[in-house]
């Protein structure tokens, strides 16, 4: 039996996630949930959004299904996120992108995946204000993390039958540090003949992945870039209400939807639980039940391709109703 960290996070994040856990427990995969706390609920019941013990659980039980975390914009807190994957050191951000039937999408058949640095670039968090109308933030680039981040994408690729790999950077204007980590990924890729490799400035990829999204597979990037191309990627499949993610490091994994905490629609039954499901079916295939994962998707295409949706893909059915949905189409 696998026991893993459950966390339901903030505003749609209870609705979400319980859905998620209701579909794996209906998938037959053997598992416990140990229910651990955080976000800005947290804060302000114990006065910090996330507690020493979640990162043990997390730590101790390798695996932890996350829900959304809110964060203060421009003061307050830091992002709860931020602090589990700096602290359990999950420096891969793995988003893979997939179209389904029946769901209305800018394009059709899209299989992306994007792999995004975690650890580093400008998101470490080291900011400062030099005086009133002066702000300065610090990026910081290494070749350690860069070469186990493309390390991670090449792998990824091979692993997954992927023919090819891109780096996105603007190297062309920060020759340093985009510079550091355009020269690891041209050196880690001579490791592996057996996938493509190219390079694309972070503008010009994301016309490109608007205008063509077909002419990639892999791409991976440092962290701000990731972060952007995961949006505009998701964008391509049908918006963040499909697109799963996970956080991986070595030995320890925590998979989340990539959506917000949608303050908006919370509690109102409206929220779309599939990238939580298709995070808990990733999660389920990491641990090795592969027939489980798969099982899970299946039934989530089922109902897709057979009209079966939340109210933002323009369909009639509610969490619940979806949710159910899901386990009835299970085989
Ligand atoms: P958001 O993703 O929560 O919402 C953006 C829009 O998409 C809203 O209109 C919302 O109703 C809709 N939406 C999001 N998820 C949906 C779903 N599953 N089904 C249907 N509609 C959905 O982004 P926003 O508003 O920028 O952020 C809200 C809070 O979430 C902030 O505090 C932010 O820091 C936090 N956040 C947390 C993340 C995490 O924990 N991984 C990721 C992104 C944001």
């Amino acid at each position: 039996m696998q026991t893993i960290t459950l966390i339901y996070g903030d505003g749609i994040g209870k609705e979400v996630i319980a859905s998620a856990k209701a579909v794996v427990e209906a998938s037959g995969a053997q598992v416990d949930w140990e229910v651990q706390e955080a976000g800005a609920e947290a804060a302000e019941k114990y006065g910090k959004p996330i507690d020493d013990a979640v990162l043990e659980s997390i730590s101790r039980n390798g695996v932890a299904l996350k829900g959304p975390t809110a964060t203060p914009v421009g003061k307050g807190f830091r992002s709860v996120n931020v602090e589990i994957r700096k602290r359990l050191d999950l420096y891969v951000n793995l988003r893979p992108l997939r179209s389904f039937e029946g769901v209305k999408s800018l394009y059709q058949n899209i299989d992306l995946t994007i792999v995004r640095e975690n650890t580093e670039g400008l998101y470490i968090g080291i900011e400062k204000q030099v005086d009133e109308g002066r702000a300065e933030a610090t990026k910081v680039i290494t070749k350690k993390a860069s070469d186990r981040i493309v390390k991670y994408a090449f792998d990824y690729a091979r692993d997954m039958g992927k023919k090819k790999v891109t780096a996105i950077h603007k190297a062309n204007i920060m020759k340093l540090t985009d510079g550091l980590f355009l020269n690891c990924a041209k050196e880690i890729a001579q490791g592996y003949p057996d996938i493509a490799f190219n390079d694309k400035i972070i503008d010009a990829a994301c016309m490109d992945l608007a205008l063509n999204p077909y002419a990639y597979d892999v791409l991976v990037a440092p962290n701000l870039y990731g972060d952007i191309i995961s949006d505009l990627g998701s964008a391509l499949v049908g918006g963040l209400g499909v697109a799963p993610g996970a956080n991986l490091g070595d030995g320890v994994a925590v998979f989340e939807a990539v959506h917000g905490s949608a303050p908006d629609i919370a509690g109102k039954d409206l929220a779309n639980p599939t990238s939580a499901i298709l995070s808990s079916a990733m999660m389920l295939k990491h641990l090795g039940m592969k027939e489980e994962g798969q099982r899970i998707e299946d039934a989530i295409a089922a109902c897709f391709a057979s009209g079966q949706m939340t109210g933002e893909l323009g369909g009639t059915l509610g969490c619940k109703a979806f949710t159910e949905a899901i386990i009835k189409n299970m085989k």
